[in-house]
């Protein structure tokens, strides 16, 4: 017989394998500033579930495309969940505040993936309203480190795994890599592959300024670090700007 990995065994693991850290505090932070929350790219819902856990009184909203992981976020009746992308968002004025964690923007991989989830985020706010979302800096060449990393878990079921991690290409700012769990005999159970885009900080304006956002914050880390040259991460906190003409509207 053929050993698998279930997309529910794997979406469980995915909270076993990203547990709460430093990014949380900085995601949950302007969440409780803000009445109406879309986290776009929602995963398992922890930071939705962590805000409602916190006391967050507001609308509290989800959406992610991977079924298997909507589904887990499901087990929470008090917070809507949505299954789709960031580009298919119908929503027309209704939060205060989106977001995107754990790198889920650098899934956009194609200019007009970026564009178009933009374009639908930005009509998702108010007027004012913020978009905080946190990318790797291209600079750091984190994917040079991926390239052959293990990790053992136990996961929710108490089973022993091992994740590995490979990049299979660095096209222009793509990287393509593929996580294969394994038993903790080796035998590998499941391979997943994702494309995931580098954009430096430069262009990741043109394309927020393109879409009427203005950067109001950039940080090189969720404890609001300065951004410099060799700071892991692009954290960006965006402002929707003008009345003017907003893609889409
Ligand atoms: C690394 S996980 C982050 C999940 C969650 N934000 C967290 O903090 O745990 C990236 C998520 O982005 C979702 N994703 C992939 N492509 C997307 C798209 N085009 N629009 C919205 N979400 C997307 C994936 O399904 C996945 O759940």
């Amino acid at each position: 017989m053929i050993a698998t990995y279930t997309d529910a065994e794997a979406a469980a693991l995915y909270d076993v394998l990203n547990p709460s850290g430093p990014d949380d505090d900085f995601y949950l932070d302007l969440v409780r500033d803000a009445g109406a929350v879309l986290d776009v790219g929602c995963g398992t819902g922890r930071l939705l579930g962590s805000a409602r856990e916190a006391g967050h009184s507001g609308r509290l909203c989800g959406v992610d495309p991977d079924p298997a992981m909507l589904a887990v976020a499901r087990r929470r009746d008090d917070i809507e969940w949505f299954l789709g992308t960031a580009e298919s968002l119908r929503f027309v004025g209704e939060f205060d505040l989106a977001v995107m964690t754990s790198h889920a923007f650098q899934c956009l991989v194609r200019d007009h993936d970026v564009r178009a989830s933009l374009a639908a985020i930005r009509r998702s706010l108010v007027d004012g309203g913020r978009f905080a979302f946190e990318t790797r800096n291209p600079l750091a060449r984190a994917w040079e480190e991926w390239h052959g990393s293990v990790l053992d878990a136990v996961d929710a079921t108490g089973r022993r795994v091992r994740v590995s991690y490979d990049v299979e290409a660095v096209e222009d700012d793509v990287v393509t890599l593929t996580e294969t769990t394994s038993s903790a005999d080796g035998t590998p159970l499941r391979v997943d592959r994702a494309s995931l885009r580098f954009l430096d900080a430069e262009e990741l304006d043109t394309f927020l300024s393109d879409a009427a956002f203005d950067v109001e914050a950039r940080y090189g880390g969720w404890r609001r670090e300065p951004l410099a040259p060799e700071s892991t991460e692009l954290v960006t906190v965006a402002r929707c700007v003008g009345g003017g003409e907003v893609p889409g509207r």
